[in-house]
């Protein structure tokens, strides 16, 4: 079987914001089935979904209330079906993300829980516990939720009385399951068979490593790091849940599971991907490591050390668009200084000379790549969306304080010149969910496609020469010397091709220009050489 996973281009698909079939604001199904042949002559290898079940919406579709569903907003399970069918004719493998650390509030197994009252075994599938103090009025400890304030909310009994209170690690609206429950354990399983049977090719696992909890549900130390002694992050019993998983996934050829496992430890990290458990695991250090020649070394580095195949992200649906972050004096990212981060305005220009070479870099590194869907037009986080317009419950839950991811969610430009910038269908009865900056009419797909110099022909140029050179995606790679602001090195094929050759990446991240090391002929710059030397924040490919 080949292993695509090993070095495939993966789009995600952010239904919300992609394109909007039916002109109601919001992106769907139909519209993105629209929109799959410029996905395939962009030349993505597959298509991850963010969450496409029915969903009240609280966390944009990470509170699912039926995971064998489509939200009615994106369309059908026939609409589903149809996408997968037509993605695969044209050669594009579909993922789709399972949220299994908590459901809706609306999921049918909450309601009844909270019907069926304390002490119940539909109780039993969520984490209910009675309050701490008098009355029971204080949260069962003293754990906090990650979108801000605690992780407990208190429920009124069917009698009307004050009661228990229920866990979630995120929004109230998103109740943890208890997977110490059986059922829990059943009814996953049940759904992944759901999804690799109706011809889904690779599940995206959210917040993987959260999932099991210590049932005595002890308070937490300040700075208490995960691992085997941490309440609810990164425990040893998860890891049985995914051999579990791997089993299931082993009986459909081809398919795999991907694990969204955010932790700091690459020890830790690296037994998520031990044989027998996921194939891989979405690469948070990189995504957060700063602009810096040495930093990124030491994060390519470790990844390849991780011994599974590697994956290679710059940005996603939760963190600062690239050409933003990049622009400013602090390039690192990380969840918890998101709000600090908002307060620097950032150079664009420079931003985005940075993430072309950025795209170069990754795009040369052995592994699969990830695009989140804009990067490659060069999108820039939207940070002045009006505060009544902001939806993340990031935003509501910290007062403010933190803006949110919605300035990462903003619709997609596609053509025209002005909003909805083709989002939307001509005479659309309603405007974007989010608004689209008018400054976006330079960064449509259109406008772009007729741009010699823009970030998608940059994209689907690199793109192109990755699928087609066997030195590129999967197999090994070597570093050659170079000056500490400097990455360079060579791609290989893993096996010797007659007529093929080896692929070198040149990034310099030096203040001066560079002189290029030997080379037969350049494949493709991120930006144009001066004087023949490769200058600041440019990265090149090389033929050897
Ligand atoms: C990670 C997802 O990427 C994020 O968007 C979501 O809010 C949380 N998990 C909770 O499901």
């Amino acid at each position: 079987m080949h292993k695509w996973w090993r070095s495939a281009a993966i789009y995600q698909l952010y239904v919300r914001s992609f394109a909007d079939g039916n002109g109601d604001g919001t992106g769907d199904l139909p519209g993105a089935r629209e929109r799959l042949p410029y996905l395939a002559g962009l030349g993505v290898d597959a298509i991850w979904f963010n969450p496409w079940y029915p969903s009240p919406m609280s966390d944009a579709g990470y509170d699912i209330s039926d995971y064998r569903g489509i939200e009615p907003v994106f369309g059908t399970l026939a609409d589903a079906d149809a996408l997968i069918g037509e993605a695969h004719s044209l050669g594009i493998r579909i993922i789709v993300d399972v949220v299994p650390n908590h459901a809706s509030d609306q999921h049918r197994w909450f309601t009844e829980a909270l019907a069926a009252g304390p002490g119940s075994a539909a109780r039993d599938r969520f984490w209910f516990r009675p309050g701490r103090g008098p009355g029971g009025d204080q949260p069962p400890n003293n754990w906090q939720s990650i979108f801000g304030g605690p992780a407990w909310t208190r429920v009124t009994e069917p009698d009307g009385s004050p009661g228990e209170w229920y866990l979630h690690l995120f929004a109230p609206q998103q109740p943890d399951f208890n997977w110490g429950n059986a059922s829990v354990r059943a009814e996953f399983e049940d759904v992944l068979r759901f999804w690799f049977g109706r011809g889904v090719d690779g599940i995206r696992i959210d917040s993987g490593a959260l999932l099991t909890k210590d049932p005595r549900l002890p308070d937490i130390a300040t700075g208490q790091p995960p691992g085997p002694a941490h309440p609810y992050s990164d425990r040893d019993d998860v890891h049985d849940i995914y051999r579990s998983w791997r089993a299931i996934a082993d009986e459909y050829p081809g398919r795999v599971l991907i694990g969204e496992i955010w932790l700091p430890d690459a020890t830790r990290l690296a037994r998520y991907v031990n044989p027998g458990e996921l194939h891989t695991v979405f690469n948070f250090p990189y995504l957060s490591c700063p602009w810096d020649a040495a930093e990124l070394r030491r994060v390519i580095d470790q990844t390849l050390a991780l011994g599974a195949p590697a994956t290679w992200v710059l940005s996603n649906h939760d963190v600062d668009r690239i050409v933003s972050r990049y622009g400013r004096a602090d390039t690192a990212f990380s969840l918890d200084r998101r709000r600090y981060f908002h307060n620097f305005p950032g150079d664009v220009e420079l931003g985005t000379r940075r993430a072309r070479a950025a795209a170069l870099l990754t795009m040369a590194l052995p592994g699969s790549v990830y695009i989140y869907q804009g990067e490659e037009l060069g999108l820039w986080e939207v940070q002045d969306i009006a505060d009544e317009l902001r939806q993340d419950p990031i935003w509501r839950r910290t007062n403010g304080a933190d803006p949110g991811r919605d300035g990462s969610r903003v619709p997609l430009p596609w053509s025209g010149t002005e909003p909805p910038f083709g989002f939307s269908p001509t005479g659309a009865a309603h405007e974007p969910w989010l608004p689209q900056p008018k400054e976006w009419r330079d960064l449509t797909v259109e406008a772009e496609t007729a741009n010699a110099g823009s970030m998608l022909r940059l994209y689907q140029d690199a793109l192109r020469i990755r699928r087609s050179a066997p030195a590129l995606g999967d197999g090994p790679m070597s570093w050659l010397p170079a000056a500490p602001t400097v990455l360079a090195f060579d791609r290989m094929p893993a096996t010797a091709v007659a007529g093929t050759s080896a692929v070198r990446c040149v990034a310099n991240l030096s203040p001066t220009p560079i002189t290029l090391p030997p080379h037969a002929t350049m494949l493709l710059t991120s930006g144009p050489l001066t004087d023949g030397l490769l200058p600041p924040d440019t990265t090149a490919w090389l033929r050897v």
